[in-house]
């Protein structure tokens, strides 16, 4: 069955190592047949949720206008949600997250247009060796999926890839692909 795969990419990088993971995860899905849709977070300007409360009041899920508003429309069609991003600080980049808090609107009980996504999966890359250090973003990511109910499809996590194109030199490339192939 041909998906509608939205990956949400977060490193202001362009061309670094989360983007090529991306794009090689991209690759596989588009030949096995799916439909993919790339957003880029850190080049939007998205702020986090205000938890103003009035999320749906002026028809979009945010009522405050930003470039999440480009996203919505892509998240309430997709099937598959891929976040892929560097590690910062132990955690997602700041670019994603301020998107994943205006997820919000889709988890309040005046919902209008609830997400039909069933499934997600997290690829994340960092610097330093101690595959530990990705421990606070994957827990953060598992709490999403549970929450709303996706089915937990993968999780890459490559460390020691610190400068462009360090992740050229790992399988992760590979394993990125064939998770995109296999979804
Ligand atoms: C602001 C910032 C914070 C970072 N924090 C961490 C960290 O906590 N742990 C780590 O191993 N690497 C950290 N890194 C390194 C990046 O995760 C690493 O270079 C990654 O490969 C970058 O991916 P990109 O090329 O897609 O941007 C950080 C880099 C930056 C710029």
């Amino acid at each position: 069955m041909s998906k509608n795969i939205l990956v949400l990419t977060g490193s202001p990088r362009k061309g670094g190592n989360s983007e090529m993971m991306a794009d090689a995860f991209i690759k596989g899905a588009q030949a096995s047949g799916h439909t993919v849709n790339k957003f880029d977070t850190a080049a939007k300007t998205i702020s986090g949720c205000r938890a103003c409360e009035t999320c749906w009041s002026k028809d979009t899920a945010c009522s405050f206008k930003d470039d999440f508003t480009e996203l919505e429309p892509l998240l309430e069609n997709a099937d598959t949600l891929v976040f892929v991003t560097p590690l910062y600080w132990f955690g997602m980049s700041a670019q994603l997250k301020s998107a994943i808090d205006k997820f919000y609107a889709y988890a309040v009980p005046g919902c209008k247009r609830p997400l039909k996504i069933k499934e997600s999966i997290l690829m994340i890359c960092g610097a330093d060796e101690d595959p530990k250090i990705f421990n606070g973003a994957i827990e953060t990511y598992k709490g999403i999926a549970d929450y709303m109910k996706w089915q937990n499809r993968g999780i890459l996590a490559v460390p020691k890839v610190s400068g462009k194109g360090d992740i050229a030199h790992t399988d992760a490339l590979q394993q990125a692909e064939k998770l995109g192939t296999d979804i």
